[in-house]
């Protein structure tokens, strides 16, 4: 096959799935035995385009259809078709964005988004950066305090100085626990701050863990609110955090991975982000809710300018940043942890364009009106039950079994079955040890239709389930 009849056969195949993505099943399930027999991996298929295509085809065959409205595992589904086309761009050109001299465009769209950023959060004199995730996000945050604490840290280590102490709330997500390890902290060194019963993160009990660690002579130097947990969806607040900070002088970080969206609509950050633009550093995924291509996060840092150049450079790298350079300025690379960097920016670019902020803030306000319409939904039909209360986005709910059926064992059942049967995917998480399935919103041409639908073959099928249950 020629290059051209390659494009034209590919370009069909992307847009035939796309065009199909909401059709049918959201997943034609085979077991990893069977889908590795189907695949056929050790198949030679040297200079065989044709077999490539077969290829791609079992591949989109056997992928779960994340723009189908089945699709609610995740925090994320689908796609933007903006941000589509801008990966389809950035794989063709492939190039690392980490000079200008090797990414013009697509660094000049990174400072501009990222300024952009910056100024909705109301970070003055901020600086930022794409990064592979709000994971990494969170890490460079910590990194950053740490590296303010202790000033010598970067070169010398931790060695000889007091224990350094992170503080998160205890329903963070597990990224912090990692970034206490890479960065030599020790998890046990990162305190999960009880929560109140709405799931955030309660500042007293915050006090008296910084007066006990600085009575024990250790160094607390990091809080990280979480806005927007990833089960509940609660926001830790930030006033009193803010204040705290004032005391006991720590760095302190926002992880809005998911709720961050709260940006983008004023009344919104008023009402879950009040006091955003006095934190430190700030963490958001568009790769969640807002639907860009994954990945696509940003990390803010306020009143730091100058501090991700110093924290995440070392060593010798005149091969590929020249100082010398009149545009080695703009040079995302020497900010980055990473050497080659992916191009993340014409993606998420084209998909402000093309919405704009208010397109996309009306995306937010809809989903949370779909979240409350589940709510109460879920407190309409008799056989479901919220499994807490709803905080902002996220919907927690379970099937209720007889107290002789597991609740737990039932419902991780229950969300099985709806899975292989190609039915519906939805999370699950434990809340106080208690499984709930988590429902979110990310397809934004979802309307209480597909709500409803949802609902009604979950509860067909869970009465099904508890039939056999009982008979059985
Ligand atoms: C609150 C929170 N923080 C961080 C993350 C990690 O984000 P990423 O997958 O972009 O690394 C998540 C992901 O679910 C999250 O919910």
């Amino acid at each position: 096959m020629n290059e051209e009849a390659i494009f034209q056969r590919l370009l069909a195949l992307v847009e035939q799935y796309h065009a199909g993505r909401k059709q049918g099943k959201f997943l034609d399930y085979l077991d990893p035995d069977e889908l590795a027999a189907e695949l056929d991996l050790d198949k030679d298929a040297a200079g065989d385009w044709q077999q490539l295509f077969q290829w791609l085809g079992k591949y989109l065959q056997h992928s779960v259809k994340t723009g189908h409205p089945g699709f609610l595992n995740r925090m994320w589904s689908g796609a933007n078709l903006p941000s589509i086309a801008g990966e389809i761009i950035t794989a063709v050109t492939n190039t690392s964005a980490c000079t200008y001299e090797g990414a013009p465009v697509s660094t000049l769209m990174e400072h501009y988004m990222l300024q952009v950023m910056l100024d909705l959060a109301g970070f003055d004199e901020g600086e930022a950066q794409m990064t592979t995730g709000s994971s990494n996000g969170n890490m460079i945050a910590m990194l950053a305090a740490r590296n303010q604490a202790i000033e010598t840290c970067k070169e010398k280590g931790l060695f000889g100085n007091p224990p350094l102490i992170a503080f998160v709330s205890a329903d963070a997500h597990y990224s912090l626990d990692k970034a206490a390890n890479i960065l030599g902290l020790g998890t046990d060194h990162l305190i999960k701050v009880p929560v109140d019963e709405h799931g955030r993160m309660r500042p007293e009990a915050l006090e008296m863990l910084l007066q006990q660690h600085q009575q024990q002579g250790n160094r607390p130097f990091f809080v990280c609110a979480t806005l927007g947990t990833t089960v509940r969806g609660a926001y830790d607040p930030l006033p009193p955090l803010v204040a705290l900070r004032e005391k006991y002088d720590f760095w302190l970080h926002g992880d809005g991975a998911w709720g961050g969206v709260a940006l983008l609509d004023e009344e919104l950050q008023r009402h879950f982000l009040p006091g955003i633009e006095q934190l430190d550093s700030f963490t958001w995924d568009f790769h969640k809710m807002v639907g860009t291509n994954l990945m696509c996060n940003l990390l803010l840092f306020n009143h730091h300018r100058g501090t991700l150049r110093c924290v995440c450079s070392a060593g010798e790298h005149s091969y590929l940043f020249r100082e010398e350079d009149k545009n080695a300025e703009l040079d995302t690379g020497t900010a980055s942890l990473q050497c080659g960097r992916r191009v993340d920016s014409l993606k998420w670019f084209l998909d402000w364009k093309y919405f704009g902020r208010e397109g996309l803030a009306q995306r937010v306000r809809h989903y949370l009106s779909l979240s409350e319409y589940a709510e109460q939904t879920v407190n309409s039909i008799p056989e479901l039950d919220m499994t807490v209360p709803r905080e902002s986005f996220n919907i927690c709910f379970h099937f209720r079994t007889p107290e002789d059926i597991s609740g737990n064992e039932f419902n991780l059942e229950l969300r099985n079955r709806l899975f292989k049967q190609g039915i519906s995917l939805v999370g699950i998480a434990y809340i106080d040890e208690r499984l709930t399935l988590r429902l979110l919103f990310t397809h934004p041409d979802y309307t209480r239709k597909e709500v409803d639908h949802f609902f009604d073959t979950l509860v067909a099928t869970g009465k099904e389930l508890l039939d056999e249950h009982l008979q059985g």
